[in-house]
């Protein structure tokens, strides 16, 4: 059974992590902790308790975008930045993907936005895909492109609430 908790970097210590992008493995065995301890970001595991094992993580954090980059991304005027949440790393590893666990990340975190949207004000959520595999899993579950850079996502938290509220990953 799989079970979200928070991160712990004594769970990291039971089984390698391997996802197939270095960058996202490192990250965790060797930053994670130190994010966490700084506020710097909030990260969450999917633990397979029973084989002892980390499924899968993602983290999230606080974002801006300068008016400028708001309006060439979103190709809508801005006079002021846009307040924005990070999906800074979202992973699974090998050995559970293709089993609707990335689906179950991805609704976790956004589930969590919903509900920081309701004390803090943001308006959109932010991914950078590390590659065009990764941004199409993306926009299969509603992120759009920025107009001006064909790996960063974002979902605004209008579509936010409206698709993730409620909703339970099928
Ligand atoms: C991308 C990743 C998170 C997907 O995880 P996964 O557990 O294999 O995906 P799931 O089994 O939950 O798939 C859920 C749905 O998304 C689809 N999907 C999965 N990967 C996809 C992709 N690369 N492109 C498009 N759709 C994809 C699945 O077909 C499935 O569709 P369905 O609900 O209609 O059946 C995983 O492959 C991964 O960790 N990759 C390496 C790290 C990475 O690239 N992370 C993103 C960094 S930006």
């Amino acid at each position: 059974m799989l079970i979200a908790r928070p991160f712990t970097s004594a769970a990291i210590k039971l089984h390698p992590f391997d996802c197939g992008e270095p960058e996202l493995n490192e990250w965790l065995a060797r930053y994670a902790s130190q994010s966490e301890k700084k506020d710097n970001v909030r990260t969450t595991l999917l633990l397979d308790e029973e084989a002892q094992r980390v499924a899968g993580y993602f983290s999230l954090r606080t974002f801006e975008l300068s008016a400028a980059d708001g309006e060439s991304a979103m190709g809508r005027k801005r006079r002021y930045p846009v307040p924005a949440m990070l999906l800074a790393r979202l992973a699974v590893d090998n050995d559970y993907k293709g089993h609707g666990v990335g689906k179950l990340l991805l609704f976790d975190a956004l589930q969590r936005l919903v509900a920081a949207a309701d004390d803090i004000g943001f308006e959109i959520v932010v991914v950078h895909a590390l590659h065009e595999d990764a941004a199409c899993f993306y926009l299969k579950h509603g992120f759009r492109r920025f107009l001006d850079h064909e790996l960063s996502l974002f979902l605004t938290t209008k579509d936010l609430r409206a698709t993730f509220a409620a909703a339970e990953p099928s």
